[in-house]
């Protein structure tokens, strides 16, 4: 394993590589216990394909409404169609839990001179809500959402936009995500990246190749050569 050398800066995706989506329904006690895996499936499914289809159309809205029009599609999909679940489910998604290792990672690439920031399709208010709610506050240098670009991920206007608020080149950013799609478009970027694949899912066929991969982000600081002065 050779280290990533010269990296000044971890960014990570939030949903599904920071905060676990999957909280939100698994907390969620008036779901039916049998359709709990497959509502948080294809919540995040319909939710991301939104994105995509959105920015190919041109027709930005966002991640807060795309995740509520996605959770729609869901429930109606599932019978489950009450005003009241969605308030609930919704609550819940802005009120994630983090994974378990996730603050102590912070806190060791930070305590090893590494600048950590959030990259995420989220709104300012969700990231904020959900950092908040999962203890993370102060152990991020920024938080990041793409509606400063009204666009998603995977344009590379979002990759850009963390060029520019951290004043570093591509190269100088190991970039974190559970999402295959994001891991090889950030490489195919640029970025150096650490694929945290959670979620055992095969490589993708599309540009790019993450430099290393891992099954959660305890992984993570061993895969950094230390910052030289
Ligand atoms: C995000 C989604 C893609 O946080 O996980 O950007």
């Amino acid at each position: 394993m050779t280290p990533l050398q010269g990296i000044r800066a971890c960014v990570f995706d939030a949903y599904g590589t920071v905060f676990d989506f999957a909280s939100a329904a698994a907390r969620c006690p008036d779901i039916p216990d049998d359709q709990r895996a497959a509502l948080t499936t294809l919540w995040r499914d319909k939710q991301l394909q939104y994105t995509w289809l959105r920015s190919l159309q041109g027709r930005h809205a966002d991640f807060w409404q795309v995740t509520g029009d996605a959770l729609d599609f869901t429930l109606d999909s599932l019978g489950l169609a009450r005003p009241a679940l969605r308030a609930q489910l919704m609550g819940l998604y802005e009120t994630l839990q983090a994974f378990p290792e996730v603050a102590e990672t912070l806190r060791r690439l930070r305590a090893a001179g590494f600048r950590t920031a959030i990259l995420s399709n989220g709104t300012p208010s969700m990231l904020d809500a959900a950092v908040r709610a999962s203890g993370l506050q102060g152990l991020f240098d920024a938080v990041l959402s793409a509606e400063a670009v009204q666009v998603f991920k995977t344009d590379a206007r979002v990759y850009e936009y963390a060029l520019q608020q951290l004043g570093l080149e591509r190269e100088q950013i190991s970039f974190q995500s559970s999402n295959g799609w994001d891991a090889f478009a950030a490489s195919d970027f640029g970025m150096r990246v650490v694929w945290c694949n959670r979620y055992g899912q095969r490589a993708e066929r599309l540009p790019g190749k993450p430099d290393h991969v891992i099954p959660n982000l305890a992984e993570l600081p061993p895969l950094l050569a230390p910052i030289t002065p």
